[in-house]
């Protein structure tokens, strides 16, 4: 098997070669950069593994390019990085590692070429290429590494308990690579997933999390947090989504089981969107549901209120999940709070003033929450589905004429604090406010336009009402 190097590539590994071969040390492309190339994914980073010193070798590369790039090192690790404009490389020498009970840091001692690919995570990752001279670009294959792509199979090239228990974030990269390259997970490797479980704990918050939004950004999200959830992990990880799981039957009424609706609804905007953001939105758009769950007599399951309770739910999980605290944050929470409201504009008749509250409440994401609203329609029954996208869409175009009429969308009030304080003589105090509040809420129900003049009006017999007088 010959693996293609694009020319700039070449121009890199053979001078790597050479250099290597200068120093006596033989070395070999590895990892990712492998997999991928065989694969066809794009490549960004390529790591080198050499039989000796890869601070060394890196230094000796650099040496022989003009001008000389940086080489970022790291001692403690034995590994070097150089940045070339459009490819990352990683140097490091080969290495035999064995792990403790508690800790992901190994004890790492030199090693050969085949200890340095056993100690790797997966077959499709432990694929090497020869960069010395007297074999140039032959695939180095011990574990069937190339055959498990064909097969589009992850396994372990060692024992997979070992494997997993030598570094239990293994465990969430084969859901990882399984999602992203669409590969299935060996029976007996899966299986050892659900038996180092508990192996997680001495995972860092920030790695875990890091592989969920990896599984987040996939085309079909749904096949990673299936994976979770079958092997156990997700009980472990992220307790609250697994609540959502299953559907009780009372008296032959049974509801629709909000884990596989989530993730359905998952895909369903995976489609529309790439942002991370509104596809954690689109996981979390239920996760109210198991609190509020309730089976009233003559009327079957509800779950009153899942949206708020949801909402108020959002902060505890980007907490514990390590997520940013901030804007992401309140951007999933409120779409969480508001994905209610665009479809039961479409079950009333609809009213501006309706519309008009619900571009408030949104503001500048109400076209996200109306991508996640259309993705939460997933009725098995087409023709449901059909006219809840149909009602759908007059809601959109009836959003459209409100928001050019009205601009409610960038909400900016026509009458200042400052003007209400100046026109009455106020200093800042609760009357500001209370006249403010009425001007918008006038204009939201559609009892004045958005515009100076009525606003003025408006806020002058306000005033009067509250015992007010202009001062001029
Ligand atoms: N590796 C491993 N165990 C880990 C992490 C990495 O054995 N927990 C090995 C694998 O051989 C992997 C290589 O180190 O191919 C490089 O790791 P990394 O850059 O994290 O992953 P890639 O495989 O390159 O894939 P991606 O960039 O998608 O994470």
């Amino acid at each position: 098997m010959e693996i293609h190097f694009t020319h700039s590539e070449s121009v890199v590994f053979e001078k790597i070669s050479q250099v290597a071969a200068n120093l006596n040390m033989p070395c070999y492309l590895i990892g990712g950069f492998v997999r991928d190339k065989i694969i066809g994914r794009p490549v960004k980073d390529a790591d080198i593994v050499c039989i000796g010193d890869g601070i060394a070798l890196a230094n000796a590369y650099a040496d022989s390019l003009h001008p000389r790039p940086t080489v970022a090192f790291f001692k403690n690790f034995g590994t070097a990085q150089i940045k070339l404009p459009d490819l990352e490389i990683e140097f490091v020498g080969a290495r035999k590692e064995s792990y403790h009970q508690h800790s992901r840091k190994p004890d790492v001692e030199v090693g050969t070429i085949e200890d340095d690919q056993n100690r790797r995570d997966f077959t499709i990752n432990a694929l090497a290429v020869s960069l010395n001279p007297e074999d140039y670009g032959t695939l180095v294959d011990p574990f069937g590494g190339q055959k498990a792509i064909q097969d589009k199979v992850i396994v372990t090239p060692l024992e997979p308990v070992r494997t997993f228990s030598d570094d239990p974030l293994r465990m969430l990269r084969a859901i990882r690579f399984a999602t992203q390259l669409g590969f299935k997970i060996e029976a007996g490797t899966f299986a050892a997933i659900g038996q180092n479980v508990h192996r997680m704990k001495i995972v860092s918050q920030e790695r875990i999390t890091d592989e969920l939004n990896k599984i987040m950004l996939c085309p079909k999200p749904s096949v990673g947090w299936d994976l979770l959830y079958q092997s156990g992990l997700l009980k472990q990880i992220f307790p609250q989504m697994v609540d959502l799981h299953g559907a009780v039957y009372i008296d032959g009424k049974g509801h629709k089981d909000n884990f596989y609706h989530t993730l359905q609804v998952l895909d369903n905007i995976a489609e529309h969107t790439d942002s991370l953001w509104l596809r954690w939105a689109a996981l979390l758009h239920d996760i109210g549901k198991p609190a509020t769950k309730k089976f009233e007599e003559g009327h079957g399951w509800t779950f009153h209120g899942h949206e708020v309770v949801g909402a108020r739910m959002v902060p505890k999980i980007f907490a514990r999940l390590k997520l940013p605290l901030h804007d992401p944050m309140k951007y999933v929470q409120k779409l969480v709070l508001l994905h209610l409201r665009p479809i039961s504009l479409t079950k009333e008749n609809i009213t501006d003033s309706a519309v008009r509250r619900l571009i408030f409440d949104a503001g500048d994401d109400i076209d996200d929450l109306m991508t996640l609203c259309a993705a939460d329609i997933t009725s098995k029954n087409k023709l449901k589905v059909k006219r809840f996208l149909q009602n759908f869409e007059m809601v959109k175009e009836r959003m459209q004429v409100v928001e050019a009429s009205d601009r409610i969308r960038n909400w900016q009030p026509p009458i200042t604090g400052e003007l209400v304080m100046e026109t009455f003589g106020l200093t800042p105090g609760r009357n500001v406010g209370v006249i403010k509040d009425a001007i918008r809420e006038a204009i939201l129900d559609g009892i004045i336009p958005n515009q100076y003049e009525a606003a003025y009006r408006f806020m002058l017999e306000k005033a009067a009402e509250l015992g007010l007088k202009p001062v001029k």
